[in-house]
């Protein structure tokens, strides 16, 4: 492709762009679409093998993550918040489904809103306050097409079960991907001057095995009539995390097929 200054733009190199949760599904699309823009992508996660395991509903242990990013690497020029709880579903007790809103246990509740909000909170704090310091920085909050819209829980329903056993998308979901929109124009206006912006996006369910029931009642409510690929979300990442973004802060980018049209 041609180099034009516009194409520059898009170029991360050299920049250190931190993920949290960047293990699971879209944090190592994420990952990949940072080193394509020839940027240095750190994995921040719970599980397996990320470039630091860290429980980012830590503070302290997240301040010392930094400061070894930091000895490590020497800057911090952008944040995905990026994780949240994923919670099995299926599980039903004494012939209730937990998910459902009038039996949803508090202990889900805290745990949820711990990664999804409080985790990003916490995440910004710790990276933000030192991008801020150095007058330049870019928040990425992964919110959904869940963080606009109430889920359709019709599309979660099986065929024979009585309403109580039927299980549907949690309330926590709905809270911690709307919440997420709310920091982020928080911090959007809050470090304006501070040259951070901080954005959302709001990605559409992506295929991924699920059941093909489910896949075509979710399709039918997508203008484009499917869910996303997992690879759908690189190039507008890139967008996002670079200088071809620069006006762009507290926005909401929905990319979901249009389902948030209808
Ligand atoms: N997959 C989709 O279809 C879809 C659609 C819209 C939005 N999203 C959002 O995109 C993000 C990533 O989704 P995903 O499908 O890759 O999920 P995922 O479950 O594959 O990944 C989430 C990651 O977060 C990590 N995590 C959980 N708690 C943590 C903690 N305390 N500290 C550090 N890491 C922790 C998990 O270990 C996991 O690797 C989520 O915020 C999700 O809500 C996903």
């Amino acid at each position: 492709m041609k180099q034009t200054e516009t194409m520059n733009k898009f170029d991360l190199s050299g920049r250190v762009c931190l993920i949290t949760g960047g293990i699971g599904l879209l944090g190592q699309r994420h990952r990949e679409a940072i080193r394509d823009a020839g940027g240095i992508p750190v994995t921040l996660d719970i599980v397996g093998e990320p470039d630091f395991l860290v429980d980012i509903t830590d503070k302290k242990t997240l301040e010392e993550t930094r400061e070894k990013i930091l000895e490590k690497y020497g800057r911090i020029d952008t944040l995905i918040n990026n994780a949240a709880n994923n919670p099995k579903v299926e599980s039903t007790q004494a012939g209730k489904n937990w998910t459902r809103f009038e039996n949803f246990p508090e202990k889900v509740w805290q745990e949820d809103l711990d990664v999804g909000l409080k985790g990003a909170f916490l995440c910004s704090q710790v990276f933000g306050s030192y991008m801020a310091s150095q007058g330049r920085g870019v928040i990425l909050n992964i919110s959904s097409d869940l963080g606009l819209i109430a889920p359709d829980q019709r599309i979660y329903r099986k065929e024979g079960l009585p309403e109580e056993q039927q299980m549907v998308k949690s309330v926590t979901y709905s809270v911690v991907k709307h919440g997420l929109i709310g920091l982020t124009r928080y911090l959007a206006t809050y470090w304006a001057e501070k040259g951070v912006r901080a954005n959302a996006l709001c990605p559409g369910g992506i295929l991924n095995g699920q059941d093909e029931d489910f896949v075509k009642r979710l399709s039918n409510l997508i203008p484009m009539g499917r869910m996303a690929n997992k690879d759908e979300y690189q190039a507008v990442v890139i967008f996002l995390l670079s200088d071809a973004s620069s006006y762009m802060t507290g926005s909401v980018l929905a990319i979901e097929g249009g389902r948030t049209c209808w």
